[in-house]
């Protein structure tokens, strides 16, 4: 983060602050209004985001109309952007942006449909997964295509004594393979992993109870579409103590639900929350561009 805080200082001495406002929303997240991240941020801006995105764990940018040099530029102040293993997903001209959608031409998809099917933190499949995603809205269906937030410091904090014990000091396995084979019978066109992509995301292993890196609270780390084992349990024990976990997890007091309005831009930390893409109907076309910034190796609470 200092890097980055030396560069939006280098690039803003001479830019005026923007008054935009920070509104609470339910559960968990803050909506912001009257800004324009298109424009180059000043420090004093950037900092009230940054601190926003810790408080708040969701931040929904209202009205925005950015090109993706811009969504690129935005989220790189945060850190350095990641590539998603499904290149063939990515939007023409910019590796950094995945293209999430349903919409296909000349029968292939331009983007990955069925992103989100199940509860996840963005590639916590990888040694290093991601700070946080910022999801930008290009068209949207008139109906469906909410995207559900869990809080995972609430997780932790209100789980329940006997499983808080068994999970103790353990650690768990993360696969992007873990449901691959599942999504792919549900959407044909999602297209067989190569073995160079295979070896992009080799299982790796995390704490499943993780230490924020910036706040230093605790979090849940496990996930339905990504965490496939506690480590030095049996198979069963292991699928039902997660089932409990991924269950408690996402009780409704836990969970935001993003009904997302046009032009908004989400941006939300993936060491504090999980999230769900509630479905679209097929019928309806939906395109959304996404940025990943990566985070650091988490740290076991
Ligand atoms: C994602 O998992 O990043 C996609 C979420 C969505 O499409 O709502």
């Amino acid at each position: 983060m200092a890097a980055s805080l030396q560069t939006i200082h280098d690039l803003t001495n001479f830019t005026t602050e923007q008054s935009f406002k920070i509104n609470s929303l339910p559960v968990l997240g803050a909506e912001i209004v009257n800004i324009d991240l298109g424009r180059v941020l000043n420090e004093n801006d950037f900092l009230r985001i940054k601190q926003a995105l810790l408080s708040h764990h969701v931040l929904v940018f209202r009205d925005q109309d950015i090109t993706p040099e811009q969504h690129i530029e935005f989220s790189r102040l945060f850190g350095p952007l990641q590539i998603h293993v499904l290149k063939q997903f990515q939007l023409p001209g910019y590796p950094e942006v995945l293209t999430i959608s349903n919409i296909k031409e000349n029968d292939k998809p331009i983007g990955l449909g069925d992103a989100g099917a199940f509860w996840h933190s963005d590639l916590s499949y990888k040694e290093i997964p991601s700070l946080g995603s910022l999801l930008y809205a290009r068209q949207l269906p008139a109906e469906g295509g909410d995207t559900h937030f869990a809080d995972m410091h609430l997780a932790w904090q209100t789980l329940p004594t006997h499983l808080k014990n068994a999970i103790e000091g353990k650690q768990a396995e993360h696969t992007y393979i873990k449901k691959y084979a599942e999504l792919q019978a549900r959407s044909p066109w999602r297209p067989n992993l190569t073995q160079a992509q295979l070896e992009e995301v080799k299982p790796v292993v995390h704490p499943v109870v993780t230490r924020h890196p910036e706040t230093g609270l605790n979090t849940l780390f496990v996930n339905e579409n990504f965490t496939s084992r506690i480590i030095g349990l049996p198979q069963d024990e292991s699928d039902d103590l997660l089932a409990q976990l991924f269950a408690h997890s996402v009780k409704p007091e836990n969970v935001y639900i993003h009904q997302w309005q046009d032009n908004d831009l989400v941006f939300w930390d993936n060491r504090s929350v999980i999230h769900l893409a509630a479905g679209t109907p097929d019928h309806l076309p939906r395109k959304l561009y996404r940025t990943t910034v990566e985070g650091t190796r988490p740290v076991a609470a």
